[in-house]
């Protein structure tokens, strides 16, 4: 495959494919309904460069391997960020923010974020997680039967607000939630109309959320890290006072940054995680067979959690079939050819890094929920560009090494301490795709010890 990346004159390419859609609408409501299954469709159909049309919006799509390496090396040089994030950092009052920031402000940014979002952080902190996971739990009664996506939500919450902002997110917990998922639905995935955020519920969950980030700030100022562990919001007041990049004023969108981040992704990887286990009892067995190592000194050490076999893998394999973020968008800066079509410069690009999960090339019978891909004679997702849940290149999620792990804990102390089974037993799983894929409200677990 060619990818030339031609200067000067116009290009002679002729332009991608255009995916079958409806007329007037195009495929704006398969977008709408499931944006994996949309861009797998599209890619399938037309391989690694096509577009799709929306109402009146044409996008170009890149998928597979070659469009994923070709974003990894590329996208300083073509793509930019700015624009897509744009309303939020508008609504989050931000001047600068990490995922929205491009060139050498985003690599300034992105050191001084680097060690606040690590995955040693998150191990660091195993005591608090554990005993946040396990309060949890135990209060949760036995017989009683609950959607688990809120549940995760509130467990999430409460770990980035102790780990990473060193601050309880208290009763604060919704304000954030409602803040978060409706700024996402209307300004980046634009599911939801922009009426939504002049609403009264909104407005208060937004100021309520500016109000804990605002005491994020002022308890980390009051209290230097002198008899505790830094954390992220100690290296944002470092930055500041040492006149780099970040001013005052940053300091509370960079404080929910965590928030917007994680809190969806997380939570809703940890969900279909979590369905897969109660599906596939093979697997709910091989974890718990697991646990003993992990909990063996009461609290686990990060070396234990990296033995988790099993747990590791199925935590790859929801990662593969569920990805949370199926696909980025970026503005094409420069015009450029991919695979013989030019892609011209202005407009938005969707790279489907996702895609890739459902090619049957790479990993034979995709639909299928299969944790041995990852043994060490298989490896199907160590071919370079085949597997990317965390997205690739310079804003490659900075907390995957800790999503990995939060994933992971989570539902190795969700298991330890309590015993769960699904209601009912053979549920099939029905995806809902607000602001992002997660499983529906009707995915439930009964506590039963
Ligand atoms: C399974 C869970 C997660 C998935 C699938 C995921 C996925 C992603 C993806 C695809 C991006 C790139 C977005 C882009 O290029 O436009 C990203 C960026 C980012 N993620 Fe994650 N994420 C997850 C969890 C987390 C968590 C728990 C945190 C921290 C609390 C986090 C922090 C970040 C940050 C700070 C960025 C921006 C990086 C940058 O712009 O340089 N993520 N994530």
């Amino acid at each position: 495959m060619t990818t030339a990346l031609w200067k000067g004159g116009p290009s002679q390419a002729p332009l991608p494919p255009m995916m079958q859609g409806l007329p007037i609408i195009g495929n704006a409501l398969e977008m709408a309904q499931d944006v994996l299954k949309c861009m797998v469709k599209g890619y399938r159909a037309h391989g690694p460069i096509f577009r799709i049309r929306a109402l009146a919006d044409t996008y170009t799509v890149i998928a597979g391997p070659e469009a994923n390496m070709f974003f990894s090396r590329e996208q300083g040089q073509h793509l930019r960020s700015k624009e897509f994030w744009a309303g939020i950092d508008q609504e989050m009052e931000a001047n600068i923010t990490l995922i929205s920031s491009d060139g050498p402000e985003h690599t300034e940014l992105r050191q001084i974020a680097k060690r606040g979002y690590s995955r040693s952080l998150y191990e660091a902190h195993f005591p608090e997680v554990v005993a946040i996971t396990r309060q949890k739990v135990e209060a949760w009664p036995v017989g009683e039967t609950r959607s688990v996506v809120p549940w995760v939500q509130e467990v999430v919450t409460e770990q980035l607000g102790q780990v990473i902002v060193g601050t309880s997110v208290g009763d604060y917990g919704k304000d954030i939630y409602n803040f978060i998922r409706t700024a996402l639905v209307v300004l980046i995935t634009r599911q939801r109309p922009g009426f939504l955020l002049k609403m009264p519920a909104y407005q208060n969950a937004r100021r309520r959320s500016f109000e804990l980030g605002e005491k994020i700030i002022a308890f980390h100022r009051a209290n230097p890290p002198t008899n505790r562990p830094r954390n992220l919001i100690d290296d944002a007041l470092d930055a500041v006072a040492a006149g780099h990049i970040l001013k005052d004023g940053d300091l509370v969108p960079f404080a929910l940054g965590p928030y917007i981040a994680g809190l969806d992704t997380s939570s809703n990887s940890i969900a279909f995680m979590l369905y897969a286990v109660f599906k596939y009892p093979e697997i709910l067995a091989g974890i718990q067979n697991e646990l003993g190592g992990l909990f063996a000194n009461e609290v686990p050490a990060p070396g234990d959690l990296r033995k988790m076999d099993v747990l590791h893998r199925t935590a790859l394999e929801t990662l593969r079939c569920y990805p949370v973020v199926p696909a980025i968008q970026r503005t094409v800066t420069e015009p450029f050819e991919f695979a013989g079509h030019r892609v011209e410069g202005g407009g938005r690009l969707f790279i489907a890094t996702t895609a890739v999960h459902y090619d049957e090339k790479y990993y034979p019978n995709p639909e299928k929920f299969d944790i041995d891909r990852y043994l060490p004679a298989r490896n199907e997702h160590r071919t370079p560009g085949v597997f990317a849940p965390y997205g690739l290149g310079t804003h490659s999620c900075l907390g995957a090494g800790l999503a990995e792990a939060q994933i992971m804990m989570t539902i190795a102390t969700m298991l330890q301490f309590g015993k769960f089974v699904m209601v009912p037993a053979d549920y099939t799983l029905k995806v809902r795709p607000l602001p992002t894929n997660a499983p529906a409200n009707n995915f439930q677990l009964k506590r039963v010890g």
